[in-house]
Formats: structure tokens, sequence, C-alpha cells
């Protein structure tokens, strides 16, 4: 979510900003610019140019409100008939006006912050040498942050999509629809001009997605419904899963085993829980003593479910929750039901606390 007058999640969307937004992907992706390109053209900060294509990350997809001020900038760009794709002007001859706007700040919510997971450095490895990679591990980790992170870092596109057993092929590769025009996907325009896609739950997708993917992962060409398109040297695929590719375990018993031939295309990486992580995010959210206090907690707590309690699932999420909420009006009992135990029966809750109780001041 973006903290920023010019471009606002908040004020309500209008068809306009729908219309607003295909405009500036159709003429971009026709010029063949990249998102950073575009957004030193117009002047603004690059994560606006995906909010304003396909909307947020998180959400149905639905595009931000954008102001009078920042469309101006657009409109200058569409309405030119010549544009120049890519011009990189000297810093020395930038005006106030034509200075890319500062990046927008975080909200409350961690993602932006410039910590790094303990393997993003293997991850940024592989990325860099458009090696196609899985990240699997368990969830909560950062995996999906880790790609986002890592497209950031190598100033890369990125797109995404979280994948499910009813997920079909056409959100990978677009459709056409009741008129005749091709509607196209985040993969494709990765696929077409370079850029990390990030394909989230890999290990719970349906197989006849996974097989469409194989074939565009294996060929130099992908077929999508308006027309054959080469890949761009840049396109690299990054996928998460909670499993290692061999089938169901415990914790995920519907994840399926993935096929020799994926699995033979991509470089594994076991992500894996980082502690120094969770307690760095912590700290931001609630300041260090706090926060390491409560992060080292829910961190005992994981361990002693890892053997008592295997399907309490005890993630870095329940952290940050914790960290976020332990203002709230709730009694202790409820904010940990809030942030960490769920529904879990009253047993497991009870031998949880007895091994290792909140002790944590909550003023
Ligand atoms: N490097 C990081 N910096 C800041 N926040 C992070 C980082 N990695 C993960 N997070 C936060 O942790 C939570 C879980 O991360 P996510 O990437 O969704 O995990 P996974 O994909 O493994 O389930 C999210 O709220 C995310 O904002
Ligand atoms: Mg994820």
């Amino acid at each position: 979510m973006v903290d920023n007058t010019d471009i606002s999640n908040e004020d309500t969307p209008t068809t306009e900003d729908g219309i607003f937004g295909d405009a500036v992907r159709t003429k971009r992706t026709g010029l063949k610019m990249t998102q950073r390109a575009l957004a030193i053209v117009v002047g603004c900060d690059p994560s606006y140019i995906s909010l304003i294509e396909v909307g947020t990350r998180n959400t149905t997809g639905e595009r931000p409100h954008i102001s009078a001020r920042l469309r101006t900038k657009f409109d200058r760009w569409l309405n030119d008939r010549d544009p120049n794709p890519w011009v990189e002007i000297p810093a020395e001859e930038l005006t106030e006006v034509d200075k890319p706007w500062p990046k927008p700040e975080p909200k409350s919510e961690p993602t932006n912050a410039p910590h790094r997971h303990k393997h993003f450095a293997t991850l940024r490895y592989y990325v860099e040498k458009r090696q196609h990679t899985y990240l699997w591990g368990p969830p909560g980790s950062g995996k999906s942050t880790g790609a986002e992170h890592v497209a950031e870092a190598l100033g890369l596109d990125y797109g995404y999509v979280s994948l499910n057993p009813q997920t079909s092929e056409f959100r990978l590769i677009g459709y056409k629809d009741a008129m005749g025009a091709y509607q196209e996907t985040a993969f494709r325009q990765c696929y077409e001009h370079g850029g990390v896609f990030c394909v989230d739950e890999l290990d719970n997708a349906n197989p006849a997605l996974l097989t469409t993917l194989n074939g565009m992962l294996e060929s130099q060409l992908g077929a999508f419904p308006d027309r054959i398109v080469s890949r761009h040297k840049d396109f690299v695929f990054v996928a998460t899963g909670n499993t290692n590719g061999r089938g169901a375990t415990k914790a995920f018993p519907d994840r399926r085993k993935m096929d020799a031939a994926m699995m033979d295309r991509l470089v594994f990486v076991d992500w894996g829980y980082d502690s120094t992580l969770e307690n760095k995010i912590a700290t931001k959210i609630i300041g260090a003593r706090k926060g390491v206090q409560i992060a080292r907690w829910v961190q005992s707590i994981r361990r002693w479910a890892e053997t008592h309690a295997p399907l309490l699932s005890v993630t870095p999420r329940a952290t940050f929750r914790l960290c976020a909420s332990l203002d709230s009006p709730q009694s202790t009992d409820e904010l940990l039901n809030s942030a960490l135990f769920h529904s879990i029966d009253a047993d497991t809750k009870r031998n949880a606390l007895t091994s290792h109780p909140f002790m944590i001041d909550r003023k």
C-alpha cells in the first residue's frame, strides 16, 4: 500500500482510473519500455507504474485512485505522438519538475523495509544469472517478499500470481474477451518485455496450468491467445511453495509432487525462517525492547509446536500481528487467539502457554 496523496487506495477508484491504467499499459508495452523507464520519463516512482497498470498485489487487482497532478504528468506522455521511448536525462540537467518524486514511505506494512532475508543474496545471484528459481519453505518466511525485493534490487519489472487448484492457465496467458480483444496479464508483460514473475504456491497449482508453464519455460517461444511471443532475455521465473516438490507433507496434505521436467528446470533454494530478520521487522513495528521480546516468545512457541503441535502454524506473521496489536482493547487471551492460536483446541493452547508463558507487558 502506498502512502502518498498522488496515488491512493483510500479514495474510491473510478472507471477512469481503470481506463487510464489500461491506456498507460498499452502505450508503454507498444513502445517496449520497461516500467522503470516510463517512471523516469514521466518523473514518478517506479512502484506507481505497476499500481496504475495492474493494481495492488494483495487485493483483487483494483487500480488505485490517481490524483489530477499525477495524471497531468502521464497525459503529457500519453498525448505525445512521437514519444522518445527512453531517454536518460543527466542528473545535473533535471529541473525541479523533472526530478523523480520521493519514494513513498511504507505505512504500517513492513514489506518495504530494507531488511533482507538470510538467503536473499543466493536468490539475487541466480536471478542475476536469469536462472528460474523455486523458493520452498514454511508460510510467512518471506518467500514472496524476497521475489519482490529481488526484482526491485535488480531494476526489473515484477509480476505476481498466487495459484490454487482452481486457477486456470488463462490467469497466466490471458484470454480474448467477448469482443475478441486480447486481455493480457502481468505474466505476458514479463514474458514479452522482461521482468521477474513470481508464481506463489506452485505446489498448489493445477496440473494443466503447470504443463502450460513448463512449455513456456522450455521453449524460447510462448503461445498466447493473440499470437506467439518470443521470451525476453530478462524474463526470470521465481516460484514459491511450502513443500520441497516431492509431494504432500503432514502440514500440507494437498500439495502435489512436482513434475520431473519442471523440477529439472528450477534452482531449488531452501528458504526457511530467518529469526534475525523477524527480530528486525518486529523492532521496526514496535521498537527494539518489546519487538525482540515478542519475536523471541513467538519463536519459542514455534519450536515447541514443531514437536508438540505440528499442525499449529506459528509463522513470523504472528510476531508482526502481536507487535502491531499489543495495545488492542482485547484481553491477552483474546489477543493471543487472534494473532497466533486462531481456533486451535484449548488443550494445545494451555500446554503451549504452560511451557512458554506470555509475560510481556502490554502497556
Ligand atoms: N525482508 C522483509 N522485510 C520486511 N518485511 C518482510 C520481509 N520478508 C517478509 N516480510 C513480511 O513478512 C510477512 C510474510 O512474508 P511473505 O513474503 O508473504 O512470506 P511467504 O511468501 O513465505 O508466505 C509479510 O507481512 C511481509 O510483509
Ligand atoms: Mg507467499
